[in-house]
């Protein structure tokens, strides 16, 4: 069996997440690029095998079925691509490319990685896009991925790509590009909307004279709790009907938050993120 070799531009806190939990096995060797002298430092501390750290991409020769994550901010994406294109000579130099950038569409990676001499080689691009969220950081993640290949008998390109994020959770293909905007809106962002209402509660718990330690722990195991049993709840209007029982506690609240319209705030901020998405996508 050919093994792959992987290549991470940009190893920060993304990139690690994902490497940390990637089966090494699968892989022939893997670089990490990164450009920052302290984090080259930190990662050499680690001395983990079968990888190379490097400062920039001299040396680099590229084949067919090698994988390139590009895991720097949206904003260095442009160089990034500018240096995939120095290593591009022809056809057989192109590796599959998978992009964990928020709002960079694949028109616009292979436009700057095709720039100036390579326009022939635009419909042979194999480019991914995946949308993890921070929970992956704990093997917790739900990650959007979008992307198809000319090229996938040969290459099996989309389940390269999704046993690399399965790696760090669990994976949602979407058949728009933009349909990523909603996974972005909703499980990319998701983790801060939550940690926000965490910390009404927790804060409201140590208001009502419980200390910190114990106010987070019974939010958090709270959270947790409802998340995992949620996966399994079918309406879930319905399981908050039954669980509010008539002049209860449950109840009380939850009639303050429809008196006080939080579904439609929550509804508004999500499509506020949504637009945002979008808005991000077109600049
Ligand atoms: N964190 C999340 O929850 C999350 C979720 C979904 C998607 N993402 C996406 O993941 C990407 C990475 O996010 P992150 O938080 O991991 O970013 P980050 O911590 O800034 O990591 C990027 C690293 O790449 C380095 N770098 C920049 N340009 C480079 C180049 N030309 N060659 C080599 N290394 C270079 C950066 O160095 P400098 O600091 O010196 O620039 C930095 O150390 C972003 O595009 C983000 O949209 C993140």
């Amino acid at each position: 069996m050919i093994k792959n070799k992987l290549y991470f531009f940009g190893y920060g806190n993304m990139a690690e997440a994902i490497y940390l939990r990637i089966d090494k096995s699968s892989y022939e060797n893997i670089f990490l690029i990164e450009k920052d002298n302290d984090r080259r430092a930190y990662i050499d501390k680690k001395k983990y095998s079968k990888t190379q750290i490097l400062k920039n991409i001299n040396n680099i020769k590229f084949n067919n079925s090698d994988i390139v994550i590009l895991s720097v901010k949206p904003k260095q994406i442009k160089l990034i691509c500018k240096e995939i294109n120095s290593l591009i000579l022809e056809k057989r130099d192109i590796p599959i490319i998978i992009s964990i950038a928020a709002g960079i569409t694949t028109s616009t990676i292979k436009n700057h990685i095709t720039q100036n001499n390579l326009s022939n080689l635009q419909n042979h691009l194999n480019i991914y896009r995946a949308m993890p969220n921070l929970c992956a950081i704990n093997g917790d993640g739900i990650t959007g991925l979008y992307g198809k290949s000319k090229d996938e008998k040969k290459l099996n390109s989309s389940s390269i790509v999704s046993k690399i994020f399965n790696s760090v959770g669990e994976i949602l293909w979407v058949k728009k590009e933009s349909d990523l905007n909603i996974v972005t809106a909703i499980s990319g962002s998701g983790p801060a909307y939550i940690f926000y209402i965490m910390d009404v509660m927790i804060n409201s718990a140590k208001e009502l004279g419980l200390n910190e330690g114990d106010a987070k722990k019974l939010v958090t195991k709270t959270v947790v709790g409802s998340g995992k049993m949620g996966e399994s709840i079918q309406n879930l209007a319905e399981q908050i009907s039954k669980v509010s029982s008539k002049g209860g506690t449950t109840e009380a609240a939850i009639s303050l938050f429809n008196k006080k319209n939080l579904n439609l705030i929550l509804n508004q901020a999500i499509k506020v993120a949504h637009s945002k998405s979008e808005e991000i996508s077109q600049d």
